[in-house]
Order: structure tokens, then C-alpha cells, then sequence
């Protein structure tokens, strides 16, 4: 099998093993790895007399990438004592290295996340090169898998059980070197690899007889274990801290890390190592690393890669873009464009509220100073990019527009028309409209081949999904340019055609209906609240709709249904339409920004507890449906709702749909995404089916599967690009 490690040795015995798979263009836990690893601890044994100190450093750009994830999404119950061996090799391996008794260094010359930062915990000194593409933690939990490289083990060792769990293993956080270093993940930064192996040699030199914390007589973890009593007063706090980060819901990873970590700190290393191994091993054979590893990895990779970009046309990156409106979503939108390095003409129609929009950057960015993830001189930099104005005039030479005035299509003909002759005269015509076809605003400008929607979401500077529109008449160059704006912000494209709510705005749609419609049956509020926080939604489906407010889908509906009429076609009533009604009409609450809606609001406008009006109004006694029930009928009505935009040309990719609705809109990430839910069913998309029929029976003909999904089922297929 080909060496993954070269064993490189100086005169003075310091041996460099450079991880450098000549196969690939990271280095992963591969077989060639595992067998590569045994090989050089043997031989560091044998040779022991001959070397002074071991450093780990690497040839390619990132340190080490992890785990494979091509063979992890394989696993199955039957291959799963095949991974819990590999583990347990590569662990003993680097026990073997760590208990040598030589000094041992990790030259971290680059991204170091999951596997490759277990390497580096295996080291009795870490220094990272400081650079912006230097990511260091133990992400696995992402994925919904725990670090099983013995990393679970030695952060617990190395920062005490609170700190391991909060800081890197519970929410797979990945630090900037800077803030490893405040952390204490790593102990030296590096301008460069060269320094790096400078200062592991010198680290080499001063401590010729290194060993691990943890090796050391008289250690004791951090903090303290559940053995002893003070510890044990504080363990109760930890599942409510779990249930806070993962909302209660469907997450096995953070369950078994959780397990690891306080079952691994009442034992020894070499025991606490296994422990992780099982834990991880059961993770990696279930389904819900399957579906995280397929959306988080596979699909946003489809994605981000363009997939969905028209082929063969040349990328021209943004040089100069228009903002038209400098509202909530113009201003968040200027501040992402301004943050990538591009000029901002930021209009609105008073000078005032142009100010105002630039206003929020300059809050973002002192927040970001005062964080250190950035420093004064790039700050000012990207403010002094934005220039806020109510002059058309300074919207000349912009290679961009992004509009994202009022919801109102006149508005949007008129902004559009003012501007059309002054910016670049092939400028790409973007629209932030979050419910408007396309293809009618379109024909607001004279260039309906460059105009497209470009649907962001709030808060813009925080949410990594923009949905791209093309309406009828949208042009492949247009397409191209927008998605590459898109990446060139650093955002994730998705692509859709046009259709009213395009595809994310439609199917949050019905997920606030099914829970407002659980609220018209006379289910107690609070259950609904809590149905879609343990199904994941990280949004409680009331007071999302509250925050929206409740005139908002309101408008869309009448607006829709009239449409729809008008086309003689037949609006499909929904039971939530008649208890939105009342809300507003009856009992005149609106949402928050109206001061009470679902929820009551303090004086300071801050949620305060559901109202109990709801309770007296919506009754239906002895009504009572299975817990179950509530959360599928959420997490079924998108489901079922995407598999139609697909039937209807809307959506054309399974990883957009996938990735738009975990990114966009809330759909818990434990699924995969809204399709990914569908496949990884019990029971595949027959039982999908089946149940979708009972939900029907029991809730409404809304919840029969589309023929498209039975058909699928009927052939035995899922749901794939490929
Ligand atoms: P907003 O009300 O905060 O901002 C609209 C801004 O447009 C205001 O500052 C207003 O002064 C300005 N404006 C009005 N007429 C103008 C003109 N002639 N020239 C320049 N500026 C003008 O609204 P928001 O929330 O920022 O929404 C803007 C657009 O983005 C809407 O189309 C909305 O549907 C869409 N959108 C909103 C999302 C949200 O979460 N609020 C999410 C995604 C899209």
C-alpha cells in the first residue's frame, strides 16, 4: 500500500513524518493512512535511540482534512466493527507516538478540523501558521458524528469537561488560530511553515523529555470529574445546556459526545479512548449522520460548485454594485457586498435614510473589532466602500443593482426606471423580492434579459443561503453573473424558476400553517411551540409567525388566491386561514411589531408568554393528537409541498432543495434537508407514502403524497441529481 506519511530525518535525529497522500489532494483517515501510521510507530520504536523529537507537519495546503467522507457514508451495522477497528489502529497508533518519550510537535500548516486536529492532540506541542485559511476544532458534530480519533478523550483531558463540551465538541465550533490559541487548543502561532518547524525544533531542543499533561504523575482533569461531589452538583446542568444548544431535538451526536465525554473522564485514557471508539462507531452506522454528511458535505459541495451555472460563460467578478433601498434588507445587503471587497452605491430616497442603512454597517463592523475578528484598518476600509446617497446620479459606473425597496411592484417598476440609463449599460438587474414573479417585474425595465431575483435572507450579514430567480425571459449570461455574485459574497446559490414564493418562501409557508392550523384545533399552544422545537426547527413555529407578522401571509394569500382565480384555477383553502383571520380581525393582533399577536409583548416589545386568549378561543375538548403527529405534520406538509415545486419545474436539483431549506428556512439540519427527510424515512419513500396517507386521513387531503413521490416509490428510487 502506498506510504501517506514521509518519514524525513536530520542529522541532530529530529524525524519530520510529512502527512502528503500521493493520491489525493487532502489527507484523510484513509486505509493507506492507518496502515502508514502503524508503520511509523514501529519504526520510531525500533530507531528510538537514534531520534530526539517527532514533528508532524504537511505537504498539502490544508494539515489534514479528517475522516473520509466517501467511506464514512457507506457505513452500515454490518461494516460498523470494520470502522470501530480502524479507529482503535490509528488511536493505539498515536498513543504509541504521544508515549514515546520523546518531544512530540504538530506543525500545523493549515486547516487542522476533525481527524486533523486529533493528530495535533496527539502532539505534546501544537503550533498553527496564522493565516486566514487555518481553521482548527473538532466540527464532526456537524455531521452528526463525534471526534473517535481519541478526541474526545483529550479535550477533556486537556480543558476540563465543561470547557471540551462547550468550547469545541458539542457545537463542532472551528477557531481562527488567534482564537485557538485564547482558547487553548493550541499553544504557539507561526508567521509561516518554515517558522513553524523552526519553532518545533526549538520546542524540541528545550524539552527533550516531553510528555502530555496527562502523562504526568499527579495529573488530574481540569475542573474536576462526576467523582468528585463538587463536580457531581454541577453534572445536572449539562443535559439542560445540551437541550439548549440542539433545541431537545433529534441529535444523537451531541447525546453520545455528552456520554463520552463524562463516562471517559471516570477512567483511564486507554479505556476512555474505547469508549469514544463505541460511541462514535454507533453514530457513524445510523441515519442521521448519513443525511448531514449528504447535505453538509455532498450538496453543498454540488451546490457551491455551480451545478446549476450555465456552462461556458466567463466569470466577470463585481466591481460595483447598486443598492436600492437602504433598509433592514439593503443595508445587511451592502454590508455583505462591502465585507467581499466590492463598492457600494448604497441609494434610498432621502440622504438621511441612506445614512441610516450605512449605519448598520458601521454597528456590524465595530462588533466586529471588539470581537477580534477583524481588525480597525479592515473596518474602516470596508465602511469607506460604502457610499450612501438619494442621488441616482452617483449610481453611475455600477456593474450591479440590487433592489430591495418596499414589497410593491410599482415601486420597483419606478426604482428600477430611474436608474436603468445611469448604471453600466449591461449592468445585471438583481430584485431582493421575497414573494414577487419575476417575470412580471421584469417587464418593469428595458433589459428583461439581465434582470433575475436574487432573495436573500435576514438577517443578510448572518444567513449563508440567497435563492436565485430566473424569471421566463432571464438570460444564461444573467444567470451566470448572479450566481457568481452570489459566491463571490461568500454566500451558498441556490436556483429556482419563478412561481409566486419561488420555493423557500412557499414551503415555510406551510410550515407556520400546520402549526397555526394545530392552534385552530384546540391544541394547546404551548405543545405546538415544543413539537417544533424537538422536531429541530430552530424557530418555534408561533413566534416565527409572530415576527413575520400575520398581515404579511395574509396579503401574499389574498394576492395569490386572486391570482389564481384569475387564471380559473381553484385555491386550495388551508384551516390556519380562518384562525389568522381572527387573530387579526377579531382580536386585532397583528404580531409583535403590532405589540401582541400569538404572543403577549412587554412595554420593551420582548416576547413575554403566549397569549392566554388562545386557549379560551381555540378549544376543541378531549382533543388530543400524538406528539408525533404534530412534529410530522410540520416537518411533512414542507416535505410534501417541495416534492410538488419539483413536479411543477420550479426546483430542478435535489441538493438545492436540500441545502435552501436547512440554510434558508429552518428545516431541521438532523434530516438532510427537506428531500433527504423523505429518503431517509423509516421505511423508505414507501413508508414516507404510507404515512403521508394516514396524515391525510387524520388532517386533511393537503398530506396525500404527490404522484410524483408515488411513483417514485412504486420504482424503488430516491430522490437524487444523479
Ligand atoms: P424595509 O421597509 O426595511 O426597507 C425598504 C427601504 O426602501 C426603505 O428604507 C425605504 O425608504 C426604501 N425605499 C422606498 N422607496 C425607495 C426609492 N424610491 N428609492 C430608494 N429606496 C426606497 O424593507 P425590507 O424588509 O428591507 O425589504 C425590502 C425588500 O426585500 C422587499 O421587497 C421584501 O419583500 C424583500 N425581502 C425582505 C425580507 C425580510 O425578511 N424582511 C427577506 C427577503 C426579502
Amino acid at each position: 500500500m502506498t506510504s501517506t506519511i514521509r518519514w524525513e530525518q536530520d542529522d541532530t535525529g529530529i524525524v519530520t513524518l510529512v502527512l502528503d497522500d500521493p493520491n489525493q489532494s487532502a489527507n484523510t483517515m484513509n486505509q493507506a493512512f492507518k496502515a502508514s501510521l502503524t508503520e511509523v510507530a514501529d519504526r520510531l520504536e525500533a530507531e528510538k535511540e537514534n531520534v530526539r523529537g517527532v514533528i508532524f507537519t504537511s505537504a498539502k495546503k490544508t494539515f489534514f482534512a479528517g475522516g473520509d467522507l466517501h467511506d464514512l457514508i457507506q457505513v452500515t451495522p454490518e461494516t460498523a466493527h470494520l470502522v470501530f477497528e480502524g479507529g482503535q489502529s490509528i488511536k493505539r497508533d498515536l498513543r504509541r507516538i504521544e508515549t514515546l518519550g520523546k518531544p512530540v510537535v504538530a506543525a500545523i500548516n493549515g486547516a487542522a478540523l476533525g481527524g486533523g486536529y486529533e493528530i495535533a492532540l496527539a502532539c505534546h506541542h501544537r503550533i498553527a501558521v496564522d493565516k486566514s485559511s487555518t481553521k482548527i476544532g473538532l466540527p464532526e458534530a456537524t455531521l452528526g458524528l463525534l471526534p473517535g480519533g481519541g478526541g474526545v478523550a483529550r479535550t477533556v483531558r486537556l480543558l476540563g469537561i465543561a470547557d471540551a463540551l462547550l468550547k469545541v465538541l458539542l457545537q463542532g465550533n472551528q477557531y481562527n488560530p488567534q482564537r485557538a490559541l485564547d482558547n487553548g487548543l493550541i499553544h504557539e502561532l507561526a508567521a509561516d511553515q518554515d517558522e513553524s518547524l523552526a519553532k518545533a525544533r526549538a520546542f524540541i531542543d528545550a524539552n527533550p523529555e516531553s510528555a502530555q499533561p496527562w502523562d504526568k504523575p499527579g495529573y488530574r482533569i481540569p475542573g474536576g470529574t462526576p467523582a468528585n461531589p463538587k463536580f457531581a452538583a454541577n453534572l445536572p446542568a449539562f443535559p439542560a445546556n445540551l437541550k439548549k444548544q440542539t433545541g431537545g431535538a433529534n441529535y444523537p451526536a451531541q447525546r453520545n459526545i455528552l456520554a463520552a465525554a463524562v463516562e471517559g473522564s471516570q477512567v483511564d485514557f486507554e479505556t476512555a479512548q474505547t469508549i469514544e471508539g463505541r460511541y462514535f462507531t454507533e453514530l457513524a452506522a445510523g441515519p442521521v449522520s448519513k443525511n448531514m454528511i449528504q447535505a453538509f458535505f455532498f450538496d453543498l459541495q454540488a451546490v457551491n460548485s455551480g451545478a446549476n451555472r450555465p456552462k461556458g460563460i466567463e466569470s466577470k467578478p463585481v466591481r460595483k454594485a447598486a443598492v436600492l433601498g437602504a433598509g433592514m434588507m439593503g443595508a445587511g445587503i451592502a454590508y455583505s457586498c462591502a465585507l467581499a471587497g466590492i463598492e457600494v452605491v448604497l441609494k434610498d430616497v432621502t440622504q438621511e435614510s441612506a445614512d441610516k442603512g450605512k449605519a448598520y454597517s458601521a454597528k456590524l463592523c465595530e462588533k466586529a473589532v471588539s470581537r477580534g475578528r477583524t481588525t480597525q484598518a479592515k473596518a474602516d476600509a470596508l465602511l469607506a466602500r460604502i457610499t450612501a446617497t438619494a442621488d441616482p446620479q452617483d449610481l453611475a459606473g455600477c456593474d450591479a443593482v440590487i433592489e430591495a425597496v418596499f414589497e410593491d411592484p410599482a415601486l420597483k417598476h419606478k426604482v428600477f426606471q430611474e436608474i436603468q440609463d445611469v448604471v453600466e449599460p449591461d449592468a445585471l438587474l438583481c430584485s431582493n423580492t421575497s414573494t414577487l414573479p419575476i417575470t412580471q417585474l421584469a417587464e418593469g425595465v428595458s433589459r428583461p434579459v439581465d434582470f433575475i431575483g436574487l432573495h436573500f435572507f435576514s438577517p443578510v450579514d448572518k444567513m449563508p443561503l440567497v435563492e436565485i430567480i430566473k424569471g421566463e425571459r432571464t438570460g444564461d449570461e444573467a444567470l451566470a453573473r448572479a450566481f457568481d455574485l452570489v459566491r463571490q459574497i461568500k454566500k451558498t446559490p441556490i436556483v429556482v424558476n419563478d412561481s409566486r414564493g419561488f420555493f423557500t418562501s412557499r414551503v415555510i409557508g406551510h410550515f407556520m400553517n400546520e402549526g397555526v392550523a394545530m392552534v385552530g384545533e384546540g391544541i394547546e399552544p404551548a405543545s405546538v411551540e415544543q413539537a417544533a422545537a424537538q422536531a429541530g426547527y430552530p424557530a418555534k413555529v408561533l413566534s416565527l409567525m409572530d415576527e413575520l407578522t400575520l398581515t404579511l401571509p395574509r396579503k401574499i394569500r389574498n394576492e395569490t388566491r386572486k391570482a389564481i382565480e384569475a387564471e380559473g384555477g381553484s385555491w386550495p383553502e388551508h384551516p390556519a386561514e380562518g384562525v389568522i383571520d381572527r387573530m387579526v380581525d377579531e382580536f386585532e393582533r397583528p404580531g409583535r411589531s403590532g405589540g401582541a399577536g400569538f404572543y403577549d409583548y412587554d412595554e420593551n416589545g420582548k416576547r413575554a408568554k403566549l397569549w392566554p386568549g388562545l386557549r379560551e378561543h381555540f378549544t376543541k375538548p378531549g382533543y388530543e393528537i400524538p406528539f408525533r403527529d404534530m412534529q410530522e405534520r410540520m416537518l411533512f406538509s414542507e416535505s410534501l409541498d417541495t416534492v410538488r415545486l419539483l413536479e411543477e419545474g420550479v426546483l430542478t436539483s435535489v441538493a438545492d432543495a436540500n441545502i435552501g431549506s436547512i440554510f434558508g428556512i429552518g428545516f431541521p439540519g438532523w434530516t438532510g434537508g427537506v428531500l433527504q427527510y423523505i429518503n431517509g424515512y423509516e421505511g423508505g419513500l414507501p413508508g414516507f407514502v404510507a404515512r403521508s396517507r394516514e396524515l391525510a386521513e387524520r388532517y386533511g387531503d393537503r398530506f396525500l403524497p404527490p404522484a410524483l413521490l408515488v411513483e417514485k416509490a412504486e420504482k424503488g428510487e430516491k430522490f437524487s441529481d444523479a
